[in-house]
């Protein structure tokens, strides 16, 4: 835990203050439709750096670079391939990370040495505002530390970060909960990197099939995609629903997607009494985030179905039970 605090600002009023923090160099978290992200000017490598050591983050996981409008593709980038111009026009602003080349202007440490950068648009106001006044591309990845859950509420980012971030931005809870689709529409198939907010269903609709390569752990293309990560501090394991827990004195916490469980349980959280998967998206890491502070030995989670924004739940939870109960 870091010790300490940031600067708590509203988002409707704090944007011009924020903005110039990032305009000197400095670290702001700031709310996306997705999860919070930690942003430092992304032409700035010292101040890109800062994210990396805010983060314990390893050099070799690559940044996204947020833009206030999709205009402002081409005028970084130059002429990018028109299957990613498409997808760009089509789900911009909006939960869809593309991969396009890295342009001079941006320096090597933000893409991790890649030739490539992951850039998108986020469909929030007071981040469009912020990147705008900041008059810079705004490299962020979600404003937690490394391996730990995504920040979906300002209170998240200060008990995880603390003073290690400058600002912090409070815009409430993020509509959408988990991380922004990751897509390479470079090829002749687009490929997803890393499964998210935008369902797979929605890219196919538009760019037609797709090949989902979530799990390619071989090469560290998107580290989102680390078998281990999103994990809470308190073990975790996937469990299907209906089992009370055993008797054995262990206090156990429940993560449900839509009925509460039977049993005596430590700690329960329902995701979504209607069985909706964008709630359920919504209210993913609040809930982990709740069960960890609840002060039980481990939490069970229930697997949600494997359909639109469910693929994504899912592909978290096996992530954060994989930190604690390693492949075997
Ligand atoms: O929704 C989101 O995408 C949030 C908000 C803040 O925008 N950001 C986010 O960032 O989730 P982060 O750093 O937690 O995850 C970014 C992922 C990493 O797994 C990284 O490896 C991958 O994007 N990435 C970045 N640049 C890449 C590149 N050039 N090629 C492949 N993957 C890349
Ligand atoms: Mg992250």
């Amino acid at each position: 835990m870091t010790t300490g605090n940031p600067r708590l600002l509203p988002a409707d009023s704090g944007i011009a203050e924020a903005a110039s923090v990032l305009r000197t160099g400095g670290l702001v978290a700031f709310p996306t439709e997705t999860v919070y992200g930690l942003g430092a000017n992304a032409l700035d490598a010292r101040a890109a750096a800062r994210i990396f050591e805010a983060k314990a983050r390893p050099s070799f996981d690559p940044l996204i670079t947020h833009l206030a409008d999709g205009a402002e593709l081409e005028k970084l980038v130059g002429t990018v391939p028109a299957a990613v111009a498409a997808l760009a026009e089509r789900f911009w602003p909006g939960p869809l990370t593309l991969i396009v080349d890295r342009p001079a202007a941006i320096p090597p440490i933000v893409t991790s040495g890649l030739a490539t950068m992951a850039v998108r648009v986020p469909d929030n106001e007071h981040a469009r505002a912020l990147i705008a006044e900041a008059g810079v591309p705004v490299a962020a990845p979600s404003a937690n530390r490394f391996g730990q859950l995504s920040p979906t509420r300002a209170e998240h980012v200060v008990w995880g970060l603390g003073a290690a971030v400058d600002v912090v931005l409070d815009g409430g809870p993020t509509r959408c909960g988990i991380e922004s689709t990751i897509v390479d529409a470079r090829g002749e198939r687009p490929v997803v990197l890393r499964l998210g907010a935008l369902p797979v269903e929605a890219l196919e609709e538009a760019a037609g099939p797709v090949t989902v390569r979530p799990g390619s752990s071989g090469q560290p293309v998107a580290p989102g995609t680390l078998t281990a990560h999103y994990a809470p501090r308190t073990p975790l394991r996937l469990a299907p629903g209906g089992a009370p827990p055993a008797a054995d004195g262990v206090r156990r916490g429940y993560l449900a997607f839509r009925a509460r469980p039977v049993g005596d349980w430590a700690a329960v959280e329902v995701l979504s009494a209607a069985g909706e998967l964008t709630e359920a998206a919504a209210r993913l890491f609040d809930a982990l985030h709740g069960l960890d502070a609840a002060g039980v030995d481990e939490i069970l989670v229930e697997p949600v179905p494997e359909a639109g924004v469910g693929r994504a739940i899912n592909d978290r939870l096996r992530r954060a039970a994989a930190t604690w109960h390693p492949a075997g």
